[in-house]
């Protein structure tokens, strides 16, 4: 409807409503209105007001009638107005893989290579906080290892996992202390949170690095809050001058290509990680090690705080890296990438009756266009959504190598093949609960 239309329509409500009842139809010049057999009339006398209209009904209850339903339509009108103006402000409830995702503030979420705990009814959602201009320093320059400075671990909470509340720092960097294993100049990748409940307490782990990646740590911290502050207890390689438990003789000959021995002594390499409590309560921290040619699965002690001294080797000599762990009908399940720093590669997935192995690789679950590139993203986490059976969000990082803080989450959905084999599709825009086959 047009504007000028919309606006007389606007004004002969107006008009109608506030007509006054009139028998006098001499004064009149003009029939304005015919309404429901209702005649309204305009005077144009010396007195007559230009806006005022007069009604010549002989029933006035008519007339009433007819104001109540106009009066109730308005008010419908209004009401769907209202709603809609509402429902503009409204975040969509549907997931939109690689766009900007604002959080509850309206800024963008910044939370990469990170992982999610669900505690007490809240989802608590841990990152990396990238923020600041992407360099590449002289010592990375081989392999294209951009950076921006670390900026410790956000953390964000939600109870629909489409709406995310910024609960800021959990974990900051230090910016006065160059030494530090939180410096502003190190690294600080890849934070997992997990509840102990045993303890009470929120523990995260996550990869420590000095800025040339060399150090390859894990670094713990610990809360009584899983918004934090968390409390840093210190950086290791782990498993130090300890054996895994499907060591073979060979695997203890020094050579120079045989990481795990040369590293036997003072702790295996630890980059890429993330954790997995079992139902048993135990957790493990699967880690990229042996210069990140062979994944490393570790218990932990009771407390979550450190290694327990139990560890196994998988898909040895595979260069996994990104690994997102998750268990399905009593199998362990893991999705991650292959080794080309931020550059995508081809996913791969695998699967074990027992946590140390043996695994078997699955190939590549991730289908539909750039499947074979991931599109163009890395895994990051693979979450069992709470309360819902089968439905499992796999979470990625699409790096800006270049931009690295405008670096988006993209989060898809997982399912199972009729193999039984995680399948992730490509989709643009989805919502939960996503249909089973
Ligand atoms: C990737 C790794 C990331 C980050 C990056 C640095 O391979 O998965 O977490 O370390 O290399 O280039």
């Amino acid at each position: 409807m047009p504007a000028s239309r919309f606006l007389n329509t606007l004004l002969s409500i107006v008009r109608i409503f506030r007509s006054k009842p009139c028998r006098r139809t001499s004064r009149c010049t003009r029939t304005v209105t015919n309404l429901a057999g209702l005649r309204f009339v305009q005077l144009v006398d010396d007195h007559a007001k230009p806006w005022e209209l007069f009604d010549l009904s002989k029933d006035r209850s008519e007339t009433k009638k007819m104001k109540t339903s106009m009066l109730c339509s308005a008010l419908a009108f209004a009401w769907l107005v209202a709603l809609n103006a509402a429902r503009a402000n409204e975040p969509l409830a549907t997931f939109q893989p690689g766009q900007i995702w604002n959080d509850t503030s309206g800024k963008p979420i910044n939370a990469h290579g990170g992982g999610i705990l669900f505690h007490g009814g809240v989802y608590y959602w841990y990152g990396e906080f990238k923020e600041g201009r992407t360099y590449l320093s002289q010592v990375n320059k081989t392999w294209g290892g951009t950076r921006v400075i670390a900026g410790g671990v956000s953390c964000y909470s939600s109870t629909n996992l489409y709406d995310w509340k910024n609960e800021g720092l959990a974990l900051p960097s230090v910016a006065e202390d160059p030494d530090h294993d939180l410096a502003c100049e190190k690294v600080i990748e890849r934070p997992k949170v997990i509840y102990n409940a045993k303890t009470k307490q929120f523990v995260m782990w996550l990869h420590q690095d000095s800025p040339d990646y060399a150090a390859a740590h894990s670094g713990v911290a610990v809360s009584d809050s899983p918004t934090g502050p968390f409390k840093y207890l210190g950086s290791f390689r782990p498993n130090a001058g300890v054996w895994p438990i499907n060591v073979t003789a060979r695997d203890k000959d020094q050579n120079a290509t045989n990481f795990l021995a040369r590293d036997f002594p003072g702790g295996q390499m630890a980059r890429d990680m993330t954790l997995l409590v079992d139902d048993d309560g135990k957790a493990y921290q699967f880690y990229a090690s042996e210069e990140n040619g062979t994944l490393h699965v570790s218990q932990l002690t009771d407390d979550y705080l450190k290694p327990a001294g139990i560890y196994g080797r998988i898909l040895v000599g595979r260069s996994t890296e990104a690994p997102a762990v998750f268990k399905h009908n009593g199998k362990y399940y893991l999705i991650a990438s292959g080794c080309s720093g931020w550059d995508p590669n081809t996913a791969r997935s695998a699967v074990a009756d027992h946590i140390f192995g043996p695994w078997t690789e699955l190939g590549n679950p991730c289908r539909g266009a750039n499947a074979d590139k991931t599109f163009f993203c890395q895994s990051t986490f693979v979450l069992p959504v709470a309360g819902q059976t089968n439905q499992f969000i796999a979470m990625f990082d699409l790096w800006k190598k270049w931009d690295l803080q405008d670096s988006r989450c993209v989060w898809l959905p997982l399912a199972f093949d009729t193999d039984g084999k995680p399948v992730v599709q490509w989709r643009d825009q989805w919502s939960l609960p996503v249909p089973e086959k």
